[in-house]
C-alpha cells in the first residue's frame, strides 16, 4: 500500500457522537456535541475525552466535576448538529424543544430520546496549553431496556442507528453520508 504522509488529522477514522450534558451556574442545563471520546481502564471501565477551547460545556463540568454523555443517534442528529454549531454563550441555544430528565445517580441532564447515557465523574483534569483531557468514573449507565432483547447486536445497531463522524462529515452506521457539519440542523 503507497502512502502519503500529513500534517495530524484524522480524516478516515470515523469516530462515535455524545452530547454531553451538564448544568451551569443556575442550574440550567446545556448540551454540546463531542467526538474526542474513548475508555479507559482502571479496574473498571471508565473515560476519557478532550474539550479544546473556552466552552460552556467545559467551564461546566470544571465546577461540577460531573456530566452526562448521551449517544447520538439518526433520531437526534438535527439537534445535535445544531449543539455542535451553536456556541452555549448564546443565551438562545437551549430555547429548543428537547425531552430532558435527569441522571438516576448523578445530578447531571440526560437526553431521554437517546439509548444510552453515561453518568460521567471527572476524577483527572490535564490541562494542556489549549485542551481539557479528562479522565473520568461511569458512575451509572442508563440504557433503552428494549436493547435487552432477543434481537441479534445486529438488529439493535441498525434499530438505534447511532451516528459517526469524519471527515467533517456525519456517517449512518451502515456508512450512508448523512451530510456535513452544519447541515442536519436545517431541517429543524
Ligand atoms: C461533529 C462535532 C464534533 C465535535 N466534537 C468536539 C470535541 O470532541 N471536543 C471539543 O472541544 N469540541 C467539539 N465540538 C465543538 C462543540 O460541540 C461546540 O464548541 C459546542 O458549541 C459546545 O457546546 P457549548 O458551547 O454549549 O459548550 C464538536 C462539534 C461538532 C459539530
Amino acid at each position: 500500500m503507497a502512502k502519503i504522509s500529513l500534517k495530524p488529522y484524522n480524516d478516515y477514522c470515523p469516530q462515535t457522537l455524545f452530547l454531553y450534558g451538564t448544568y451551569d451556574e443556575n442550574g440550567n442545563p446545556d448540551f454540546g456535541l463531542f467526538c474526542w471520546f474513548s475508555y479507559i481502564w482502571d479496574g473498571e471501565m471508565g473515560v476519557m475525552c478532550c474539550i479544546g477551547g473556552d466552552k460552556p460545556t467545559k467551564q461546566n463540568i470544571k465546577r461540577n466535576k460531573i456530566f452526562s454523555a448521551n449517544l447520538v443517534t439518526e433520531e437526534l442528529l438535527p439537534i445535535a448538529d445544531y449543539m455542535g454549531c451553536t456556541s452555549g454563550k448564546n443565551p438562545d441555544k437551549m430555547k429548543v424543544d428537547l425531552d430532558i430528565g435527569k441522571g438516576a445517580v448523578l445530578d447531571v441532564p440526560v437526553l431521554n430520546n437517546s439509548p444510552v447515557n453515561f453518568e460521567l465523574e471527572v476524577t483527572d483534569f490535564i490541562e494542556k496549553h489549549d485542551g481539557t483531557i479528562m479522565l473520568c468514573k461511569m458512575r451509572n449507565v442508563l440504557q433503552d431496556e428494549s436493547l435487552s432483547s432477543d434481537e441479534t447486536e445486529e438488529q439493535k445497531l441498525k434499530r438505534i442507528a447511532p451516528v459517526k463522524t469524519t471527515c467533517k462529515h456525519y456517517f449512518s452506521f451502515e456508512g450512508k453520508d448523512l451530510g456535513s457539519w452544519g447541515e442536519p440542523m436545517k431541517s429543524l
